[in-house]
């Protein structure tokens, strides 16, 4: 069983690539920007609560995600199967020793950090031709990774949206807070041996060759 962090800017394809190992090797992706849009979606008391900061661009407040992570966790790890990526969580130092004591808790480890780097001049464009299915959470790109049909998702026919968050001026100020709050996380985890680098550059398969690499072997889920 094998549990991982994807670490990386806005944009850099964590997304992308943890749905590619959940569909190959039955891994589980625990995104929290996922969780946190659906409920913005729905209008829960945790979505009224997290949408200024989500259409900032702004970090929703550490025990708010530190307590939505806990209950996923507890799932996936009193769970027998491949293993769980988290995307998009830790994204601070905080966060990051409150996984420690969790994991602790479930009598678990980590085995891998993946930190994905990308120019940011290529970051741009992913995020302004991206959209996404509010539905299934399916990734798109008008140019990179277009659907059959135009703005309709492949996998669930529903309509492609456009994140609130991929607007220019939100894209400078999520970058700005990505290297402010989540980059220190890189020395940290670096520091106890758990870091792996990734070159986010090239075709979605030519990064997936990179992240398989890194992770090291996985059973393919077996199609019946
Ligand atoms: P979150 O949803 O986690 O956003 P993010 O980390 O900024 O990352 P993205 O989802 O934008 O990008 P990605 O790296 O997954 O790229 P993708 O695969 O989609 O968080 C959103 C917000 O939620 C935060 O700002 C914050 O407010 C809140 N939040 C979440 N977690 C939190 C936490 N722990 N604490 C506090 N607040 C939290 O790819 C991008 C595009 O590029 C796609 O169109 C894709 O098709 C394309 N693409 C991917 N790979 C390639 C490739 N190799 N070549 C060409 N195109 C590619």
């Amino acid at each position: 069983m094998k549990r991982l962090i994807f670490l990386g800017p806005p944009g850099v394809g964590k997304g992308t690539q943890a749905k590619k190992l959940s569909e190959r090797y039955g891994l589980r992706q625990i995104s929290t920007g996922d969780i946190l849009r659906e409920a913005v979606q729905q209008a829960t008391p945790l979505g009224i609560q997290a949408r200024s900061y989500l259409q900032s661009g702004k970090l929703v407040p550490d025990e708010v995600v530190i307590n939505i992570i806990g209950e996923s966790l507890k799932r996936a790890d009193s769970h027998l199967g491949a293993g769980y990526i988290l995307d998009g969580f830790p994204r601070t130092v905080l966060q990051a020793e409150a996984l420690e004591k969790m994991l602790k808790q479930n009598r678990v480890s980590l085995d891998k950090v993946l930190s994905f780097s990308l120019n940011e001049t290529e970051l741009i464009p992913r995020l302004s031709g991206r959209r996404s299915c509010p539905s299934c959470h399916a990734i798109y790109h008008t140019e990179f990774n277009p659907p059959k049909k135009a703005g309709q998702c492949d996998r669930c026919q529903a309509a492609l949206t456009l994140r609130e968050d991929d607007k220019p001026e939100t894209v400078r100020e999520r970058l700005k807070v990505y290297r402010r709050e989540t980059a220190p996380l890189l020395d940290y985890y670096r520091q106890k041996g758990l870091l792996a680098d990734v070159d986010a550059a090239g075709s979605m398969e030519d990064v997936l060759k990179r992240v398989q690499q890194a992770i090291g072997d996985l059973p393919a889920v077996q199609k019946v």
